[in-house]
């Protein structure tokens, strides 16, 4: 079973990132074969004003990959913008792809309204889903490993198989389906949607005093002012890392001591620093033995194995469009 899935390269990954994406990624590389890509051109769909390194970050994002788990030898990891073809495909894709179902596409709206600090009523922001569709189809995935917000462009991507298998009379490519992976319920330490713009996150690079001095800020119950006030976990921050990261039993048994009033705020938080590390000390310490140059390495061998196969699969578009002949 093929699977492909992308990540923009913005920066630093938190434990959002690592419960919401990475862990999947890590599990489904043991049973599936996985192609993981740095998708370079599509942070560009956004922030071409911004002036991004995208060099470095692309690089920074394996290396947070390989961090977290995701291993080289079992994954290919690729930089979309190293192979051309997903341009080429991506341009005999805008040719039939029908303007209506970019414009209709449900996220495209949201996201023009929910980003109005930048300018996004650009051709590469409206036919991105088209650039996702070569993406996919270069490497005849299965399955997509996807947010609850990327499903319209799964959508797309098949009509344009049909489309595509219609109009040149040739099964090209593979159907993709979509794998949801469920966003992690995981909040900010301020209660809102954890995010590197609210500054609100545990990232995976930070060090166990930086998790600390986040946690130890963090809001708990209000009503608890002195140590033994019953509390109430559904309305303290904590309490949702705790069920996210801490061991079930633990969990229950700082639900009733916290509503009981015999555990203090400070030790609850001391047992959830200790999940939290249970997750950050591995990644912490594989992340310590990578350099760039290893980095680089990777990518490099992952380009040309993506290459070649994503070659392989142009010449055959390219000879039902061309030749009108049928490679399926
Ligand atoms: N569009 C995805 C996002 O913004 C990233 C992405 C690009 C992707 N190409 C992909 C995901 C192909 C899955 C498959 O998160
Ligand atoms: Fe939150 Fe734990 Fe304090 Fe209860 S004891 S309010 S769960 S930090």
């Amino acid at each position: 079973m093929r699977i492909v899935s992308g990540m923009r390269p913005t920066g630093k990954l938190h434990l959002g990132h690592y419960l919401g994406v990475l862990k999947n990624w890590v599990a489904l590389q043991e049973s599936h074969d996985c192609h993981f890509f740095v998708a370079d051109w599509h942070a560009l769909s956004t922030s071409y004003e911004d002036k991004l390194n995208l060099k470095e970050l692309g690089r920074d994002l394996v290396k947070e990959w390989i961090a977290a788990g995701i291993d080289p030898a079992k994954s290919t990891l690729f930089v979309q913008s190293a192979i051309k073809e997903h341009a080429e495909l991506y341009v005999l894709l805008n040719m039939i792809t029908p303007l209506g179902w970019l414009e209709r596409n449900p996220t495209y709206k949201d996201q023009l309204s929910q980003m109005e600090h930048k300018d996004i009523h650009t051709a590469g922001f409206l036919t991105y889903p088209v650039l996702q569709a070569a993406d996919i189809l270069l490497y005849g995935a299965d399955m997509v490993p996807i947010g609850e917000d990327q499903k319209p462009h799964l959508e797309i991507t098949r009509e344009i198989v049909r489309r595509f298998h219609h109009l040149f009379a040739c099964e090209v490519f593979k159907e993709p389906k979509e794998m949801l992976t469920e966003t992690s319920r995981l909040p900010g330490l301020d209660g809102r949607k954890m995010s590197k713009s609210y500054n609100n996150a545990i990232y995976l690079s930070d060090t166990p005093e930086e998790v600390w001095e986040k946690l130890r800020r963090a809001k708990t119950d209000p009503q608890r002012v002195r140590r033994n006030d019953p509390g109430d976990p559904d309305v303290c921050l904590v309490f949702d890392y705790h069920k996210a990261l801490t061991e079930d039993a633990v969990v229950q048994k700082i639900d009733a001591d916290c509503r009981a009033g015999t555990i203090g705020c400070v030790d609850c938080k001391k047992i959830c620093a200790q999940s939290i590390e249970k997750v950050l000390e591995p990644i912490r310490e594989r992340r310590a033995k990578l350099d760039d140059a290893t980095i680089d390495e990777v990518i490099q061998k992952g380009n040309e194995a993506a290459h070649a196969e994503a070659a392989r699969t142009m010449e055959r578009a390219n000879d039902a469009v061309f030749e009108i002949s049928c490679h399926p």
